[in-house]
């Protein structure tokens, strides 16, 4: 909860519980003072509280105001704002491992994200590249498996091959420096790749065992890579889904791509039920063929309403940081009056703007001008 709505419970007036931290209220109404005079008019009070029928009218009527007003304010600054994990809990442990999506479960991610390509024979992985290099310990492992570029294609290894590989902190190719130093040791190949099959049936396993209800956040990762490749990524992903049994419970699923064709087939073939997000990258990154400025205009985003429930882009194009204070750009606007909800990537304390902290940040993300969630990699 933010600050906004805990400073608004210290002005309810007592009424036997503290709503702040639930322990008995401890100070008497406002104007009443404690001791031997201020007896009787705490008793006066009391009975108001506690009298029958038609005297507790007006309290009730005062109560139920107060509820609601609560309940506004709880609305407009925090509640309903979805935490996603950004590769499970990235900050902390390396991306899209079970130990990741764990530990993000037990923080109380609202939705943990899987990125997801495809094997040589067409199984679902969680992986954010379509490269191995980045995140495992191919090198050592297959050393002659590269292409002529000298990178080592997911798409080139059987599942059985996929399973002798660990995962471990994100190196830079070139280097096999850490991206994030401050994190987990880079160069400590821990952990196995897991099969989007695998990595559901985890997070269904927490939510039966812990009784918290965390969903799951797929991205088709380079649709137009994987057909060139001789492979469609929507029907696997949407088959291990369905038979992981997410699909029964749509509103704990978000489906997501910087493509928008596989949105639009998935819209249409298994209904609008489905929530799913349309990414907005940046051009120059060359994610699909698509024009990311026109995507984001106002004509783009009604167009995006017609097959998808929200966007996902890249916080600098949401939010300008030329000043101190941060200023929302058009975009937000343009894509709440579309009727769309927007999940701004990537918060991470490593790459945010100098003058803003990340309690700062998540502040503005989630205050009552902000928008519906974020992908961060500190859930
Ligand atoms: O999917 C939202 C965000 O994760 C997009 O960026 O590159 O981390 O997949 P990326
Ligand atoms: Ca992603």
């Amino acid at each position: 909860m933010t600050g906004a709505p805990r400073d608004f419970l210290k002005l309810i007036p007592c009424f036997g519980v503290n709503l702040h931290n639930g322990a008995r209220c401890a100070h008497p109404p406002e104007g009443i003072k404690p001791g031997a005079t201020g007896k009787r008019k705490v008793s006066v009070v009391q009975r108001a509280l506690t009298a029958p029928q038609k005297q507790n009218i007006p309290i009730l009527v005062m109560k139920a105001l107060l509820l609601v007003g609560l309940l506004l304010v709880l609305s407009s600054t925090g509640h309903g704002f979805t935490l996603i994990a950004h590769r499970g809990a990235s900050g902390w442990l390396p991306e899209h491992t079970a130990a990741a999506y764990a530990y993000a479960h037990a923080r109380g991610a609202d939705f943990i994200e899987q990125d997801v390509v495809l094997t040589r024979d067409g199984v679902p992985i969680v992986l954010h590249d379509i490269h191995l290099e980045t995140t495992t310990n191919v090198r050592a492992i297959f050393p002659d498996r590269h292409r002529e570029n000298g990178r080592y294609y997911a798409i080139d290894f059987t599942l059985a091959e996929i399973r002798q590989l660990r995962k471990g902190e994100r190196i830079k190719p070139r280097s096999g420096k850490a991206v994030f130093p401050g994190r987990f040791p880079a160069g400590k190949f821990l952990f196995p790749i897991l099969t989007l099959q695998e990595a559901a049936d985890l997070i269904a396993g927490l939510n039966k065992a812990t009784g918290r209800t965390a969903g799951i956040y797929p991205e088709i990762k380079k649709p137009a890579f994987h057909h060139k490749e001789g492979q469609d990524p929507v029907a696997p992903v949407m088959r291990v889904l369905g038979e992981s049994g997410w699909l029964d419970n749509p509103e704990r699923v978000y489906i997501q791509c910087f493509d928008p064709a596989p949105l639009r087939e998935i819209h249409a073939t298994w209904g609008p039920q489905l929530q799913l997000i349309q990414l907005i990258g940046k051009n120059r990154w060359k994610e699909a063929d698509v024009d990311y400025r026109k995507l984001r205009s106002v004509e783009g985003l009604q167009e995006i309403a017609a097959y998808a429930d929200g966007i996902g882009l890249p916080l600098d194009d949401l939010i300008a940081f030329t000043a101190k204070d941060p200023r929302w750009k058009a975009v937000k606007a343009h894509a709440h009056a579309a009727g769309l909800r927007i999940h701004p990537f990537t918060l991470r304390e490593e790459t945010l703007p100098k003058a803003m902290s990340y309690g700062e940040m998540m502040r503005f993300l989630r205050g009552p001008e902000g928008v519906d969630g974020v992908f961060t990699d500190f859930p």
